[in-house]
C-alpha cells in the first residue's frame, strides 16, 4: 500500500504529538505509533517538567544541567533550552494542561540536582496526564491521520534524501510518502533486561540510521535511574520517582543506614547503590518517605502509593525496596537546533535523539522538555521550509526479512561494543 503526506511522524511521545500539533493545520500529517498511542517513555513519566522559574533561573538552570551531564553537554543548546522552556510550558497550559497549583500559584517540586525547586508537575503521573492532554487535541485535528500497530522497518531514500518511511502492520508493508520525516521513536530500554522503559523500545530507527549513515553521537551515554521499585516478577520496572527525594525521602541500606546524599545527580546516587549492592552483597536499598504526613503521601503521590500497595508495600509505613535501572537514552541521532539529521528532509525530536543537552548525564525532567523545545523547533522549520518541497515516489524492491533481521541486532551490537561494561543488563 502506499500514502502520501506532507509530514510524517514516526512516535506519539511528547515531542512527536507536539510536533505534530505545532505543524501548520494547512498540511496533511500522519503520525504513526508501533503500538497504541499511549505506549511511550512520555507517559509513564512521573516527576514533571522542568523548566526555568523565571529569566532571573535561566542562569542557575543552565549551571544545574551542565554540572549534571559532567560538562560533555553543549553549552548552547542548553542556553537555548533553558531560555525557551518557559513559552513551551505556556503553550501546554494553553493545550489546557493542569500542573499543580495552590490559590492559583504554580507548585514547583526537586529533583535531584537541581539548585532549586523548578519542576512543573500533576502529582505523579505528570507524563500520563500530559500526554493524553495532548492526544485529546490531536483527534481535534482533522488534518492529522492515526496509524497505529505499525512498526517502522525501513526509510525510503533518495542520495541522502528522506522521501518517507516503509511500515509493516498486520504483515503487510506501508509505503508512506512524505515531503519531510520526523522520527519521534524514543528510547531503548526493550534492549535491557532491567529498564523503566516501555518494552516496545528496541532502538529501530536507530539500526535503520546505522544501515544508512546518518550520524549518530554518545552511543555509550546510558542513563541508569537510581530508584526503580525491586521484583523479581515485573516485565517494566516500575519506577519511583525522584520527586520523592525532593520532598524528602531518605535512602538506607539493608542496615537501615544513610549512605548518601539524595539529591545529588542520578549517576552520582545510582553509583553509591551499585556499591553498596556490591559491598553488603544484596538485591536492593530501601527508600523511605513514611515520615512524611500519610495524607500528604497518598495524596501528592497517587500512583506510586497504589503501585506499591498491590506489591504489598504501604509506603505511608514501609520503606520501599529500589535499585538502579536503564531509564534514558542521551546518545542518538545527532541533530541541530532545528533538529535536523545528517540526512536531508529527515528530523530526529525526544530521547532518539541526541541534541547535546544532556552531556552524559540528564538532568531530572530534562527529557519531556527537550521534547517540547526541539519538537516546536521542528515544527517551525518544517511550517518555514515545507512550501519548496516536493512528494517524491520511488520504487525499490527490498528485502524485508532480511531488514527486519538487521533492525533487530545492528544497534544492539554497535551498543555493546561502545559499552561492553554494560553487555550483562542487555537482553
Ligand atoms: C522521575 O520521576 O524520577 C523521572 C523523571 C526523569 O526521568 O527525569
Amino acid at each position: 500500500m502506499k500514502l502520501i503526506s506532507d509530514v510524517l511522524i514516526v512516535g506519539t511521545g511528547i515531542a512527536g504529538l507536539f510536533t505534530a500539533l505545532n505543524l501548520s493545520e494547512n498540511l496533511n500529517i500522519t503520525i504513526v505509533t508501533k503500538s497504541t498511542l499511549t505506549d511511550s517513555n512520555s507517559y509513564l513519566a512521573q516527576g514533571g517538567i522542568s523548566t526555568a522559574y523565571d529569566v532571573n533561573d535561566i542562569e542557575d538552570f543552565v549551571k544545574d544541567t551542565l554540572h549534571a551531564g559532567n560538562f560533555k553537554n553543549n553549552p548552547s543548546i542548553v542556553y537555548m533550552v533553558a531560555k525557551e522552556s518557559r513559552d513551551v510550558i505556556d503553550t501546554l497550559i494553553n493545550f489546557e494542561v493542569k500542573f499543580d497549583s495552590l490559590n492559583g500559584q504554580l507548585l514547583y517540586t526537586k529533583e535531584g540536582g537541581h539548585s532549586k525547586n523548578r519542576i512543573l508537575h500533576h502529582k505523579d503521573y505528570t507524563g500520563k496526564h500530559v500526554i493524553d492532554t495532548l492526544i485529546t487535541k490531536l483527534k481535534s485535528r482533522k488534518n492529522i491521520k492515526i496509524l497505529k500497530n505499525s512498526t517502522l522497518v525501513d526509510l525510503i531514500v533518495k542520495e541522502n534524501k528522506c522521501l518517507g518511511g516503509t511500515f509493516i502492520k498486520n504483515n503487510k508493508l506501508i509505503d508512506i510518502y512524505s515531503k519531510y520525516t520526523v522520527l519521534a521513536t524514543g528510547g531503548i530500554g526493550g534492549l535491557f533486561k532491567n529498564s523503566t522503559n516501555a518494552r516496545i523500545l528496541t532502538g529501530d530507527a536507530l539500526s535503520i540510521s546505522l544501515r544508512y549513515g546518518i550520524k549518530l553521537k554518545d552511543i555509550e551515554y546510558i542513563q541508569f535511574h537510581p530508584t526503580a521499585l525491586y521484583n523479581k516478577t515485573s516485565e517494566r520496572m516500575f519506577l519511583i520517582s525522584e520527586s520523592l527525594r525532593g520532598e524528602g525521602a531518605i535512602l538506607k541500606n539493608i542496615y537501615g543506614q544513610r549512605f548518601v546524599n539524595e539529591l545529588l545527580p542520578r549517576d552520582k546516587v545510582a553509583n553509591k547503590i551499585w556499591n553498596e549492592l556490591k559491598e553488603k552483597n544484596c538485591k536492593f536499598v530501601y527508600l523511605d518517605i513514611s515520615h512524611l504526613d500519610k495524607n500528604y503521601i497518598r495524596n501528592r503521590f497517587p500512583l506510586i502509593y497504589n503501585t506499591c500497595l498491590e506489591y504489598g508495600i504501604d509506603i505511608t509505613k514501609d520503606p520501599i525496596p529500589v535499585r538502579p535501572a536503564q531509564h534514558y537514552y542521551m546518545g542518538g541521532i545527532e541533530v541541530d537546533e532545528f533538529s535536523r539529521t545528517s540526512m536531508d528532509n529527515l528530523f530526529a525530536v525526544g530521547e532518539v535523539s541526541c541534541t547535546g543537552l544532556h552531556g552524559n548525564n540528564r538532568l531530572a525532567s530534562n527529557s519531556l522538555l527537550e521534547g517540547l523545545v526541539f519538537g516546536k523547533r521542528c515544527s517551525d522549520y518544517i511550517n518555514k521550509n515545507i512550501s519548496s518541497q516536493k512528494i517524491e515516489v520511488l520504487k525499490v524492491d527490498k528485502n524485508i526479512d532480511e531488514i527486519i533481521l538487521e533492525n533487530k541486532n545492528l544497534f544492539r551490537n554497535t551498543l555493546r561494543k561502545h559499552r561492553s561494561d554494560i553487555n550483562d543488563e542487555l537482553i
